[in-house]
């Protein structure tokens, strides 16, 4: 038995964005808390048209892609091993028509779908307004905002049929803070904020709880591919001066998607080790 007492034990989780980082680490935990997981990413590692889609996502996604980190089936393998049902699947979270069918898939193969956890995102440029690229701002909203609304429109009428579902939204402190040369990528995560409101007062009459998860700084791969000074400010910031790791994240989203969180919707839970607290 994991440290969760299977908390999740008979529950089905759906993860966006699982393949690495973040993601990978929540489909892990929620597994190690008793969940079957569905992993889905635009990168899948026997997919054979990684690379169109790497082209399509920009520098972090071709960076990845060129050196392999991406761990979609062997995540779901690793699930798989611990007794848990389990499979790997792309699905860009900007094509309508292949999250309606992967979550269509999901259903057939496991009847139901309990939680949802909406985390794949973009994070690999910084720039000030008059350098903004169009085809970035473009980019991050199509899959940070409106994937995140693909994905909670396409699972809604399952778990409104079922009358309980959990769906957890990825915000980020650029989201309530704002963040320098992050116009398009916090413009995202604050609208993530009200997303996830106003779907958590829809949601609340057919038994599904919406919540969002505000991280601070957290130290994916893709994080640390990021600029190296400006990691370490980022870091100082921080009342623990040092990045979040990805654990922190699933622990509480596993905490959040569980039964003693189910009085608790439409919050934006901080795991920032207190980047926002005013220092001097
Ligand atoms: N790492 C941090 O410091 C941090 C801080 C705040 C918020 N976040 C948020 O947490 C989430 C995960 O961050 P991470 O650090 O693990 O980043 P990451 O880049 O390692 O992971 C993002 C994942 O999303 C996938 N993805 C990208 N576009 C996609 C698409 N169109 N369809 C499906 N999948 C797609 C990528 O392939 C990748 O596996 C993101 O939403 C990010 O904005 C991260």
């Amino acid at each position: 038995m994991s440290s969760w007492n299977d908390l999740l034990e008979g529950k089905v989780a759906v993860v966006t964005g699982a393949s690495r980082g973040i993601g990978r680490q929540d489909a892990l935990t929620l597994a190690e808390a008793g969940a079957d997981v569905v992993i889905t990413d635009i990168l899948i590692e026997s997919d054979e048209e990684n690379e169109q889609a790497a082209e399509k996502y920009g520098p972090i996604a071709q960076v990845m892609q060129s050196t392999d980190v991406m761990y979609a089936e062997k995540t779901a393998k690793e699930i798989q091993d611990m007794g848990r049902r389990s499979f790997a699947i792309k699905m860009d979270v900007t094509d309508r028509d292949q999250v309606r069918d992967v979550f269509a898939k999901v259903i057939k193969e496991f009847g139901k779908i309990d939680i949802l956890i909406n985390n794949a995102g973009t994070l690999d440029h910084v720039s000030q307004l008059e350098n903004q690229n169009d085809e970035f701002w473009d980019r991050d909203l199509n899959v940070n905002l409106s994937g995140t609304y693909n994905c909670t429109k396409a699972v809604w009428p399952y778990m409104k049929e079922q009358g309980d579902g959990r769906i957890i939204n990825m915000s980020s402190v650029a989201g309530t803070l704002g963040g320098f040369g992050q116009a398009s990528y916090s413009a995202t995560k604050g609208g993530i904020l009200s997303f996830t409101k106003s779907m958590a007062l829809e949601g609340a009459r057919h038994g599904i709880n919406v919540n969002a998860i505000v991280p601070g700084i957290i130290g994916t791969e893709a994080f640390n591919m990021g600029n190296a000074k400006m990691n370490e400010r980022m870091k100082e910031r921080t009342a623990f001066k040092q990045p979040g790791e990805p654990e922190d994240i699933a622990n509480a989203i596993t905490f959040l998607v569980s039964d003693k969180a189910k009085y608790i919707t439409g919050v934006g839970l901080n795991v920032t080790g207190g980047i926002e607290l005013f220092t001097f």
